[in-house]
């Protein structure tokens, strides 16, 4: 099948290489002229496990394209992906005005009778508002499916070959059963429901999931009060496979492009409804704070972190990415520069994204070097590489050994051995 993808982001470069994978001859579309150009001689500007093979792969056998040229794309399709972003507006709601902007164009160059599938986050029905707007210039009938991504930053390659399920919201069966075909073989669930419903699944499940760390988040800061190691109250909980285990890992908050974003744009949703979402305002509230958990851990320790010198391990929002939205480490540098120590961050990929956020703090490639004369380490970031760390080396190299376990993934009698003061969250 020929498909257009407009937007060359995290969805939808992926959505266009993953579909090129799979059979279809993909052109994706971009205003990016740059990106456009570095795309085509193999250059992906995101780091995302496998998707550079991917797509080399798939230009070598002639099943992707890049250009500039939207009209052209949208002529040569059949059926018309939206990926561009929409990003938080002031209010908290999802700017839509790339969207609209797709959909009038496609509107203005629909030849035939096209199909376009809503990729990116979008309100409860912007679909039909999608339609609405491209008939208002379109001379041929077109359908708008909405098919939302549930990809997560550093697995995104493989969480759209191997989903839990696709989600399809049509109002036509024939454009359902066509988007249908196109997932068919990921031999996966395929949910067929209305656009709304399927527009409310994307949001729902960001807000469910992050609710779900908050929860534990909750459950942790009561652990350390009563004595209890919120890893094993985490494993106890997650053997009912009705909580189940994901998603049950404390530490200090969430951040992303996704959770932060779909998580206040679902409560603006509902505000617009007059329903306020209670526990959905509480898990941001929760999360605000959590991330501080670290510096306050810090503040128990020193009675003032004045010309401290702290390294934070870790910066990006999760492992294997580049990407600093809301990350964590931002509250905390910021907090600790504010009070006055001395952050050395080592991060082994987000560091150049780092360095445009994060003002005040010194970076560097070693955590050993970065050690030196260290008054405290805070794990940030659950980067392979601060996994096994020689903790016997850098205790050598500390002032003093204060250790605060930001994700509680290291071995906590280990380090009190070595000699270090070790803080986790909920243990
Ligand atoms: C998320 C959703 O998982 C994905 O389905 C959606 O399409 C986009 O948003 P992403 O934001 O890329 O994906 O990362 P994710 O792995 O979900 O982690 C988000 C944040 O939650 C990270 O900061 C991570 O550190 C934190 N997290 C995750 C926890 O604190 N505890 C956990 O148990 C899991």
């Amino acid at each position: 099948m020929k498909i257009a993808v407009v937007g060359t982001g995290y969805v939808g470069l992926v959505a266009g290489a993953c579909l090129a994978d799979l059979g279809n001859e993909v052109i994706c579309v971009d205003v990016d002229e740059k990106k456009i150009a570095a795309l085509r001689q193999g250059k992906i500007p995101i780091y995302e496990p496998g998707l550079e093979e991917l797509v080399a792969k798939n230009a070598r056998e002639k099943r992707i394209f890049f250009t500039v040229d939207s009209a052209k794309a949208i002529r040569e399709s059949r059926i018309i992906f939206i990926a561009v972003g929409t990003p938080q507006g002031k209010d908290g709601s999802a700017d839509l005005k790339h969207v609209f902007q797709v959909a009038e164009t496609i509107g203005r160059n629909a030849n035939e009778p096209k199909i376009v599938v809503d990729k990116s986050t979008v309100p409860v029905g912007t679909s039909r508002k999608v339609r609405e707007l491209i008939m208002k210039h379109s001379k041929h009938n077109v359908e708008v499916v909405s098919n939302p991504e549930f990809l997560r930053e550093g697995s995104a390659v493989r969480d759209f070959m191997e989903p839990d399920r696709v989600v399809i919201g049509a109002t036509s069966e024939e454009a359902g059963k066509a988007i249908y075909d196109l997932y068919r073989p990921l031999e996966c669930g395929i949910l067929v429901t209305t656009p709304e419903s399927a527009e409310l699944i994307k949001y729902a499940s960001n807000a469910f999931l992050a609710t779900k760390i908050s929860f534990i988040n909750e459950i942790a800061n009561l652990s350390e009060l009563v004595g209890a190691d919120i890893n094993e109250v985490a494993k106890g909980m997650g053997l009912d496979v009705r909580i189940g285990k994901h998603f049950l890992n404390a530490g200090c908050g969430y951040g992303g492009s996704c959770f932060p974003k779909d998580v206040q744009a679902i409560q603006k949703i509902a505000k617009d409804k007059n329903y306020p979402l209670e526990i959905v305002e509480a898990t941001e509230k929760v999360n605000a704070r959590q991330k501080l958990v670290p510096v306050q851990k810090l503040n128990k320790e020193f009675s003032s972190l004045k010309g401290k010198k702290i390294v934070l391990l870790g910066l990006a929002f999760k492992p294997n990415t580049d990407d600093m939205r809301e990350a964590s480490s931002i509250e905390i540098a910021n907090a600790l520069v504010k009070q006055g120590a001395a952050v050395v961050a080592v991060d082994p990929i987000a560091r150049e994204n780092a360095k445009k956020i994060l003002k005040g703090i010194a970076y560097s490639d070693s955590v050993y070097e970065a050690a030196k004369g260290a008054d405290a380490i805070v794990l940030v970031t659950e980067w392979n590489e601060f996994l096994e760390l020689d903790f016997e080396k850098i205790a050598k190299e500390m002032k003093s050994k204060i250790i605060v376990d930001g994700r509680n993934v290291y071995d906590r009698e280990k380090l009190i051995s070595l000699g270090f003061k070790y803080y986790g969250i909920g243990r």
